[in-house]
């Protein structure tokens, strides 16, 4: 065991380090010379998915966290609506489906049973179904008219880490190539964010050797009794997923919040010493939302919170409202949860270890749910 360890403490460490080349094996043999997307394993043709109007994915846990992530590259990049769904509501709520709707499910593990039962709904209903998977030859991947592996390796700590970002990228291939197919977005245009997505394993190597700071926070929050995380935009699933890994780790009381929203209502937890993760956009381009952002900060600091705040690196502006910084390194506003979500991570791991409990097998949790 210790070897598989590969000297770290537990499974998840060592998955959150294998993390950048996860990230590059997905990209492998993807990217034509020319920067275009090649998708080989899906087996829908150009026409098909030219056809599609509109685009479901579904998914569970933190399968679903990518999954509204994707929606925002997707419907920014292919200009098609796309909607973003719990797999275990999915089908009771009898959604409009039919041959022109491309239903994506996102699972590591291809096994769980909301998941597989919403596909065979969209099925059902003559949907097209692509699967986002990274078990081979799983049932998910098997009853789906096409599969897109994300080859991160199996992933054994039942806190999905690796999974998460090699999703998030499959998502963002498939984002790009629907847009590329359709002429929503020109060759140059998909080459440069692919340029970006090949440039994310470097950047990450350097985020994760700057972690040591984040250790230690996480020794100084093992006593919380909540801890709160805001974002924006893409920043809010990234909050949702640190909220999600520690309530799965550390067994404490833990709630992710679109930025924007603390005003209507949560803003009221705040307390003397609350701990507040904020997930900070990127000031590139009009950096409208990341002032939002900003002036949310001051909102939680003025009441009395602990801000821990996540922002890109050379963003000296939001220095002044964090009472502890944790730079990211520079990325295009769509890819950031790339970066943002791994200092998240690590945090809950090490108030999970700092609270003498189970890192990689949490109580009353599984890796994969095959029971509705
Ligand atoms: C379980 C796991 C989570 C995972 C979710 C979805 O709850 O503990 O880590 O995100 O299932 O799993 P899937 O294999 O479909 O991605």
């Amino acid at each position: 065991k210790a070897a598989e360890k590969g000297g770290y403490d537990y499974f998840m460490l060592k998955e959150i380090a294998d993390q950048p080349d996860a990230i590059a094996e997905t990209l492998l043999g993807r990217l034509s010379d020319r920067g275009e997307i090649i998708l080989d394993e899906v087996r829908l043709t150009d026409q098909d998915l030219r056809d599609v109007d509109k685009v479901f994915i579904v998914a569970c846990g933190t399968s679903y966290h990518a999954g509204m992530v994707a929606k925002y590259a997707i419907e920014h990049w292919t200009r098609i609506p796309c909607e973003v769904e719990l797999a275990s509501e999915f089908r009771y709520r009898d959604p409009i489906l039919d041959r022109s709707t491309l239903v994506i499910t996102i699972s590591q593990s291809g096994e769980t049973m909301d998941t597989l039962m919403a596909l065979r709904h969209a099925k059902e209903q003559k949907a097209r179904v692509l699967a986002i998977c990274n078990t081979n030859g799983s049932t998910i991947p098997r009853e789906s008219d096409a599969v897109l592996y994300t080859h991160g390796g199996p992933e054994i700590a039942v806190a999905s880490t690796k999974a998460f970002l090699t999703q998030l990228v499959a998502c963002y291939l498939i984002g790009l190539h629907l847009a590329q197919i359709r002429g929503v977005m020109y060759a140059d245009e998909v080459a440069a964010v692919v340029e970006k997505l090949q440039s994310t394993p470097d950047s990450l190597r350097t985020l994760l050797g700057q972690m040591e700071d984040v250790r230690a926070l996480a020794r100084d929050l093992k006593t919380a009794s909540t801890v709160l995380f805001i974002g924006r935009h893409v920043g809010y699933p990234v909050a949702l997923e640190g909220a999600l890994k520690l309530k799965e780790l550390a067994y404490m009381h833990a709630e992710g919040f679109a930025a924007g929203e603390l005003k209507h209502g949560p803003i009221s937890l705040i307390d003397e010493g609350t701990p507040v993760v904020c997930v900070v956009p990127s000031p590139a381009g009009r950096g409208v939302m990341r002032d939002k952002v900003v002036s949310n900060i001051q909102e939680v600091r003025a009441r009395g919170a602990r801000t821990i705040v996540i922002a890109e690196e050379g963003d000296e502006g939001v220095r002044a409202y964090a009472d502890h910084l944790i730079p990211v390194p520079s990325t295009p506003t769509l890819l950031a949860p790339l970066m943002t979500t791994v200092p998240l991570q690590i945090l809950a791991c090490e108030i999970a270890a700092a609270r003498g409990l189970d890192v990689d097998q949490p109580r009353n949790l599984a890796k994969s749910v095959t029971v509705e």
